[in-house]
């Protein structure tokens, strides 16, 4: 679901059409829908409702201080991962107690200042990271109350289909704990032990996009087998994060939906909340990949000899410095001309071969690599220099990974709040990137 749709042959953003903001704004532009954005986000709370869970939205996949206070507003915690996500939740207004700070690598002044007040939950990653936490935690001399509170990441070893890359829960991987290292570190850490933090809770976060429920299951199963075990041991949990990665409708409605996956996750959890267990998510995508789209502007086109006959290439002002995702993942993003006619809308997010005129094409960035690319070989309309062509499901991951490479600088955000669109970042000069150098 979102509030990008083609009416009279012309994309509009809520209210707006897609042309007036870029005419307005310029290009390459992110646009946030901010009906979507809240949409996705009460659509999962009330799914999970049941679990009255702390849903806290994954500051990573679209950090902006405007889209992180739309859901904090709506009542979202946030889940960071560094000192600057963390200043960006405090700045964004969100409570402390609902800030959870996640990552294999906090350095101990980023956990000072999540003590400085004290946010909501560590998940702590390593037996040294927790030797850390407690070291600040003791130089502090918090009362018993002030303690920090923290949840272990442990890693349920099970293996979604997801890229290599965003796979997080398998053998092997950097994050988390495996269960015997679990135990071991609450009979340290744990209930009882004379360390300055309070250890009683898990964490995990299995991957991402995960598009069925059954990882959800096995990992939640085995992490209660767990707490069960710990239990035994003297060790109290009384949270449990159960992580993001849930999907977001990239090509049509492939994604199950929230209510799909609570259905799945709900009846695993319902009666330990009823004894007292927090339950905690961490989503960032399924809210926010399609609460955004990217506007580029072409800039040329030509055609190639290709080993299949001749190709079609079209050069936009967004490639892989804006949007990296096609580059690092190879993941697919629907992409389409925001003025196509009547004749030329697609029925849906995917391949629409049917309509009448279409042309295999690759569209491309102008950065100095063969991986720069937005979409390959996709049969889309005629596109000439100066057409805008919007690239959807591009809010979660677009903007917070956007970098300088051959020192483009970053593109502006816009919020679209029903016929009005504000600028909530403007567009980075050449002067902004090249300051830090000029004054280093
Ligand atoms: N919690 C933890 C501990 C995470 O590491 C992540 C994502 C999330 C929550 C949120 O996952 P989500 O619900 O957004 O799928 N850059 C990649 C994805 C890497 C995600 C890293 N961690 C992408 O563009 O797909």
């Amino acid at each position: 679901m979102d509030a990008f749709t083609y009416i009279d042959g012309r994309l509009l953003c809520e209210g707006v059409p897609a042309s007036a903001l870029a005419d307005r704004f310029g290009t390459p532009l992110y646009v946030y829908s901010r009906a979507t954005l809240e949409g996705h986000f009460d659509r999962l709370s009330s799914a999970f409702a049941a679990l009255g869970p702390l849903v806290c939205f994954s500051v990573k996949s679209c950090s902006n201080l405007h889209v992180l206070r739309v859901l904090v507003t709506r009542g979202a915690g946030l889940d960071v991962v560094s000192g600057g996500e963390l200043a960006r939740a405090r700045r964004a207004g969100c409570p402390d107690g609902r800030i959870v700070f996640a990552g294999v690598g906090k350095s101990r002044d980023e956990i000072a200042a999540a003590m400085d007040p004290p946010i909501g939950w560590f998940n702590a990653e390593s037996e040294q990271e927790l030797d850390a936490i407690a070291e600040v935690a003791g130089r502090r001399a918090t009362g018993e109350d002030r303690r920090p509170r923290v949840a272990l990441r442990v890693n349920p070893q099970v293996a979604p289909d997801v890229h290599a890359y965003t796979a997080t829960g398998v053998k092997g991987a950097k994050f988390g704990v495996d269960f015997d290292e679990a135990r071991r570190l609450f009979d340290r850490f744990g209930t009882g032990a004379r360390a300055p933090i309070t250890l009683d809770g898990l964490h995990l976060h299995i991957g991402s996009p995960i598009y069925e429920t059954g990882p959800y299951v096995e990992a939640i199963r085995g992490t209660l087998a767990l707490v069960h075990d710990l239990a035994a041991r003297g060790h109290a949990v009384r949270s449990l994060n159960i992580g993001g990665g849930f999907g977001a409708d990239y090509q049509s409605a492939r994604s199950p939906s929230a209510r799909d996956y609570a259905e799945a996750i709900v009846p695993l959890l319902r009666e330990r909340v009823g004894a007292g267990l927090r339950v905690l998510l961490e989503p960032g995508r399924t809210i926010a990949a399609n609460a955004g789209i990217l506007l580029t502007r072409v800039r040329y086109t030509k055609t190639v000899p290709g080993p299949a006959g001749p190709k079609r290439i079209v050069i936009a002002d967004a490639g892989m410095q804006t949007l990296i995702r096609p580059s690092l993942y190879g993941a697919f993003h629907f992409v389409w001309p925001t003025d196509p006619g009547v004749a030329l809308v697609p029925a849906r997010r995917a391949e629409d071969p049917g309509l009448p005129g279409l042309a295999r094409a690759d569209l491309v960035g102008p950065i100095c690599e063969s991986g720069d690319f937005l979409a390959k070989d996709r049969p889309l309309p005629p596109l000439a220099p100066g057409d805008l062509v919007a690239v959807f499901t591009a809010g979660a991951y677009g903007m917070s990974m956007a970098s300088n490479y051959n020192s483009h600088p970053l593109p502006a955000e816009v919020l679209v709040e029903g016929a009005d669109a504000r600028l909530i970042r403007r567009r980075q000069t050449i002067d902004d990137m090249l300051a830090a150098e000029e004054r280093g």
